[in-house]
């Protein structure tokens, strides 16, 4: 199947057919969760664990699961082509009132939308990106991976406009994440992630990495981290499914890691390259 073909409702469909109404929740409300998988060579990376997301996410915005774990698995094969890696993006919304009301509809059929699209490789990888530093503007609800993302998109236009790959969110002094990434940093030789609480989005690539870490013995701390400890960061990555791991070479006018990728974002991505191949 080619990669212009998406699933809606059950169908199979060339991408311009596949049309939604305009009373869709989804639409009107952004009243809708979402996630978004690897594949590499036509295998979904960590899928179980993106599986268990979708059941928190859909249960946290009151959505019935519409397909168990082995019916999403069957829907989302057909869309994969096992010659390139890709990102498999699936959406559920709660569906198509007759009416537009804030409340919950009676007796709708949730919306499944699913698509699948080839990663970019991320050019600049080797060389380290910039970013920014920004006020976290985001809900109080950041670990349910909603399509509601008006925030997010907001924060990383501004990282764009100044030429940045990713703006660094900041409440209250403390970082939580990237706009629409994770984050690490390296402090006195530790690797140091944000904990996992309403702040934050529990990035699959974030456990990957965590995991990783306890198997090869790499001092790390799951622990809050100050802009200021931040600027003083030997390293800075930025994590996420599609991106992988992106060294941050410059924050702000910050210089970080003498402006090249550190040695232990070099170990970690040649880590994460070889676990990719296991097919966890
Ligand atoms: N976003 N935090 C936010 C706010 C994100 O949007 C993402 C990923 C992550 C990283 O999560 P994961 O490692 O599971 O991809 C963290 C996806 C890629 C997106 O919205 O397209």
């Amino acid at each position: 199947m080619d990669n212009k073909t998406v699933y809606l409702n059950g169908q199979y469909l060339p991408l311009d057919e596949a049309k939604v109404s305009v009373m869709d929740r989804g639409f009107l409300f952004g009243d809708g969760i979402y996630e978004v998988i690897p594949s590499y060579s036509g295998y979904l990376f960590q899928f179980q664990q993106h599986m268990e997301r979708l059941e928190n996410s859909l249960s946290s915005v009151r959505l019935a699961n519409p397909h168990d774990r082995a019916q999403w698995q069957s829907i989302l094969m057909p869309l994969l082509d096992a010659s390139q890696d890709q990102s498999v993006y699936l959406q559920i919304t709660r569906g198509t009132a007759p009416i537009r009301d804030h409340a919950f509809p009676e007796n709708v059929t949730p919306t499944v939308f699913a698509m699948c699209s080839s990663i970019q490789p991320f050019t600049d990888v080797d060389l380290g990106v910039k970013a920014i530093s920004i006020d976290d503007s985001r809900w109080e609800l950041c670990n349910i991976k909603a399509t509601t993302l008006l925030a997010n998109i907001l924060l990383r236009q501004q990282a764009v406009e100044k030429g940045c790959a990713e703006a660094i969110l900041v409440k209250d002094g403390y970082v939580t994440e990237g706009a629409a990434s994770n984050i690490f940093a390296v402090i006195d030789g530790i690797l140091i992630t944000p904990p996992k609480s309403h702040e934050i989005l529990p990035g699959i690539t974030r456990d990957v990495i965590l995991e990783i870490a306890i198997q090869n013995n790499i001092a790390f701390s799951e622990d809050i981290i100050s802009l200021d400890a931040l600027k003083t960061a030997s390293e800075i990555w930025l994590t996420s499914s599609t991106r992988e791991i992106i060294p941050v070479v410059q924050l702000d006018t910050e210089i970080i890691a003498n402006g090249k990728p550190g040695p232990i974002w070099q170990t970690m991505n040649r880590l994460f390259q070889t676990y990719k191949q296991s097919r966890p």
